[in-house]
């Protein structure tokens, strides 16, 4: 039976759903580049009066690793360009490592209560383990497990994606109070049961395939 090892394997309009939806989203959170937060982010208010270093980190970085994925995982540029696949890979490492320890700081001092505290804080530490795995394997040329953990880096990466998807839904169904805490969970679990379904489906597959 054929294995689905490769991003190229699955259809093209749920690939190109996930990229737009990416570029979308990291595009739309430099909203604040044109708008006072107040208005543009308000329940983002306190992180940016009261620790705004951490805050503008997040907000600045992290949307550069959301946007990097489609480029980075696209076959295409990384055979054609490897120099430059290592370079963006550097620059995904960087901004998550900064993003990363900041969103940690804002899931600490977030104000929606110690699940959400907690789901997110979670979510930043798998987010820079998983990270610093994969790039450790890249930099020691261990190819096969640098795929592996970087699909792991990137179900959690897209979890901006689908925190946004849920946030109206949860909205419109039992409100923002009661649904933004089980969000802060709902966002990567899934994401990354899903990546390991996706890596344990495609094993005995080449190692080499790229996804
Ligand atoms: C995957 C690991 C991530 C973690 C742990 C994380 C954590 C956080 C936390 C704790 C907050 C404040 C939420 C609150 O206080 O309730 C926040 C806000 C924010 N994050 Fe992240 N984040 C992550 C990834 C990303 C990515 C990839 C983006 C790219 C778009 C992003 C963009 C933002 C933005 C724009 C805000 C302001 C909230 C808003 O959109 O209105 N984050 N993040």
């Amino acid at each position: 039976m054929p294995t689905k090892t490769r991003i190229k394997d699955y259809p093209k309009w749920v690939v190109t759903a996930m990229w737009v939806s990416a570029l979308l989203i990291a595009v739309g959170s430099y909203r604040f580049l044109i708008a006072d937060i107040a208005l543009v982010m308000p329940a983002m208010l306190h992180h940016a009066l009261e620790r705004p270093l951490m805050f503008y980190l997040h907000i600045g970085l992290a949307p550069i690793a959301l946007a990097l994925l489609p480029l980075q995982f696209s076959n295409g540029l990384r055979k054609a360009r490897p120099a430059v696949h290592r370079w963006l890979g550097r620059l995904y490492g960087a901004a998550i490592l900064l993003a990363g320890v900041s969103g940690l700081w804002l899931a600490y001092t977030t104000e929606e209560g110690p699940v959400a505290a907690v789901g997110l804080g979670l979510l930043s530490v798998f987010w820079l383990w998983t990270t610093g795995v994969a790039i450790r394997h890249a930099m020691a040329r261990r190819i096969a497990q640098h795929r592996v953990w970087m699909i792991r880096s990137a179900a959690l990466t897209l979890a901006a994606v689908t925190l946004r998807i849920y946030l109206p839904i949860g909205a419109v169904t039992v409100g923002f109070e009661a649904s933004y805490p089980i969000i802060c969970w709902l966002a990567w679990v899934p994401n990354l049961v899903l990546a390991e379904w996706i890596l344990r489906r495609g094993r005995g597959a080449p190692m080499g395939a790229t996804a």
